[in-house]
């Protein structure tokens, strides 16, 4: 019998059937968001799984599923991984960088240049019937070509992002990383490494594109918020629970900084509640990655991992981009 693996969102049926010629594939097609209970429940009797970002593959869930081998993710951010607890079971996990990039730095700018532009609380406005007259401030909001771009996290996203705001918009880049790029990119990307607090205080719009751990939790709080200029912008397009939520709330109704752009939230898909009183904030569901062309990528780069991790196809043995290849050895 072929082995069995499941996918445990709806996927694209045409992604999903490159899995069927090589598998037994269970699939969710009403893409109920299963409890972890249900999803060991799934993965009984299967040796590879299809997931999101948002499945944990922990320890606990491992122990329960003895026979799997591999775990493929179709997103790059992995917090919901545990990734040294995968490789001591020896069971290859993946995720999805490289595919997302341009799309999702397209999605951090267009949020970043809402909350700067007052564009989804223009259009509440209009919707509401409010306009009746043209005025000389009506939703004047802040410029961003030309203006100070911080970015705090400078892997592949924040790079794109920092690309086009020093060439399309002519802004000052700097950003603030783990670990500092080097000369030649810098100089290429025209951004300057800067300390955190210092981003802060000096950027006219931040962007976060920092990976979620432990190190991040509420990287950006009440004292980080209280740095910022109040005709600043925050744009999160990176995880849930990086930003303090109930202090950006607050900072945003007490006008401590202009206005957010937020596409991640803590407990999502759960908001914090004060988030949806305050207008100054553009919200979105998790949707930066989301172009068709590049969730269909996404998805493929998953399959072509879940494949070649299980031994089969033509890259048999060699996922692309597997998390952690000392289990392959
Ligand atoms: C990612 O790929 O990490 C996106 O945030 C979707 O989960």
């Amino acid at each position: 019998m072929n082995k069995a693996v499941l996918v445990c969102r709806a996927v694209f049926p045409d992604i999903v059937d490159r899995l069927r010629e090589h598998f037994e594939v269970e699939t969710n097609e009403s893409d109920v968001v299963w409890s972890r209970d249900e999803l060991i429940a799934h993965l009984q009797g299967k040796v590879g799984v299809f997931i999101t970002g948002t499945q944990p593959i922990d320890a606990a869930l491992l122990e329960a599923c003895p026979e799997l081998k591999a775990a493929c993710s179709m997103a790059v951010g992995y917090n919901n991984i545990d990734v040294p607890a995968c490789t001591a079971r020896r069971v290859l996990v993946s995720n999805a960088p490289d595919v997302l990039t341009e799309t999702t730095a397209d999605f951090g700018f267009a949020l970043m240049m809402a909350a700067a532009r007052r564009i989804a609380e223009s259009e509440h406005f209009l919707r509401r019937g409010e306009w009746t007259k043209w005025s000389v401030e009506g939703f004047a909001g802040s410029d961003v070509h030309g203006a100070t771009l911080g970015i705090l996290g400078m892997g592949r996203i924040g790079q794109a992002i920092a690309r086009r705001g020093a060439l399309g918009f002519g802004m000052q880049v700097i950003y603030h990383n783990r670990s500092r790029l080097t000369a030649a990119t810098e100089a290429e990307l025209g951004a300057r490494y800067v300390g955190k607090e210092d981003l802060l205080r000096e950027s006219d719009h931040v962007v976060i594109v920092v990976p979620y751990s432990v190190a991040s939790h509420h990287l950006v709080g009440a004292p980080e918020l209280a740095l910022m200029k109040p005709t600043a912008t925050l744009t999160n397009i990176a995880r849930g629970g990086i930003v303090d939520d109930a202090a950006l709330a607050r900072a945003l109704r007490d006008k401590r900084i202009a206005a957010a752009g937020l596409d991640v939230f803590e407990g999502e898909p759960a908001l914090h509640p004060a988030l949806l009183t305050v207008p100054n904030v553009v919200l979105t569901p998790h949707i930066a990655s989301a172009s068709l062309p590049t969730r269909r990528a996404m998805a493929n780069l998953a399959v072509d991992n879940l494949i070649a991790a299980l031994g089969a196809g033509p890259n048999k043995g060699r996922p692309p981009t597997p998390l952690n290849p000392e289990v392959l050895a």
